[in-house]
């Protein structure tokens, strides 16, 4: 089926959580599509910014794998730009069929954040793209370097995220509220109070990230509480490559990558049905 724009993917969400899975290399998205399949659920492909470096700054092979994966798709699929700073890259996403982009100016000060950040909405909201963006600067600090905000120990401000909102227009809030990236544990624990007081201080779909070290009792409470786009990669990652390894020290001589890449994608797949599972509620 063709592939659906974000912002209308994230409007069947009703309650639920939208799982956006991050895609590195083409079995990436084979594996996430299958799984999502298997769950029928709606799903997310996104990538990001690094992973375009890691293709030798190439965004288009991979753009043009991904969406031709997500076309095949017998579920509801989009694409989504992930943490992106260079605007020559952000700029490019309509003509590859994007259909948002998260744009990451978190580690500049809140003023220059609000004007990068309205800058790509003003770009990309015209030619049909939904935009999400991150707070850098948490809670004031005292004359400190700016947090990323999805630092551990970060947290959004409510009043700071409505300010945001407000002026830049964007149309959706990455917020730190616990989670961290890059986690291979899975014992984040979750500020609910907070997720809670962020839902109702603004209206646009929030975005968790760094989901992967976040437990699954806690990921469906924060979906319950008001989280819409749930952002994980690592999680698939560690699946991927447990099982290469797996099957690796089982078979040394295998020289052929399909041996070792069809097991890998299968567990990534598993993975992704099983987070799917508890973002549906
Ligand atoms: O934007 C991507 C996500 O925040 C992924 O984070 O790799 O820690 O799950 P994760
Ligand atoms: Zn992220």
């Amino acid at each position: 089926m063709p592939v659906i724009p974000t912002g209308q993917l994230i409007e069947t969400a009703e309650g639920t959580g939208i799982g956006a899975f991050n895609v590195i290399t083409v079995e990436h998205a084979e594996a996430i599509v299958a799984g999502a399949e298997r769950a029928q659920r709606p799903v997310i492909l996104q990538i990001s910014q690094n992973a375009v470096k890691f293709h030798n700054g190439q965004l288009a092979p991979i753009a043009a794998a991904t969406t031709a994966v997500a076309e095949a798709a017998s579920v509801p699929v989009s694409l989504h730009l992930d943490h992106v700073s260079d605007p020559a890259l952000w700029e490019v996403a309509p003509a590859h069929g994007f259909g948002s982009v998260m744009v990451d100016y978190s580690k500049l000060s809140y003023e220059e954040n609000v004007a990068e950040t309205s800058r790509a909405v003003e770009f990309l909201n015209s030619r049909g793209l939904w935009v999400e963006s991150e707070i850098g600067q948490v809670g004031g600090k005292d004359g400190g370097k700016p947090l990323s905000a999805h630092a551990p120990g970060a947290r959004t401000s409510p009043q700071e995220a409505a300010a945001f909102v407000a002026e830049s227009a964007v149309d959706a809030l990455a917020v730190a509220v616990g989670s961290s990236h890059a986690m291979t544990s899975r014992d984040a624990v979750l500020d609910h109070d907070l997720i809670a007081d962020l839902r109702a201080a603004v209206e646009v779909p929030l975005v968790l990230h760094g989901s992967s070290g976040v437990p699954d009792d806690e990921l469906a409470r924060a979906v319950s509480g008001g989280m819409v786009k749930v952002n994980i990669g690592t999680a698939l990652n560690i699946a991927f490559t447990e099982a290469v390894r797996q099957h690796l020290a089982a078979n040394p001589d295998d020289v052929d990558p399909r041996k070792y890449l069809v097991v890998a994608r299968e567990a990534m797949s598993n993975a992704v049905a099983h987070f799917l599972g508890v973002l549906a509620g």
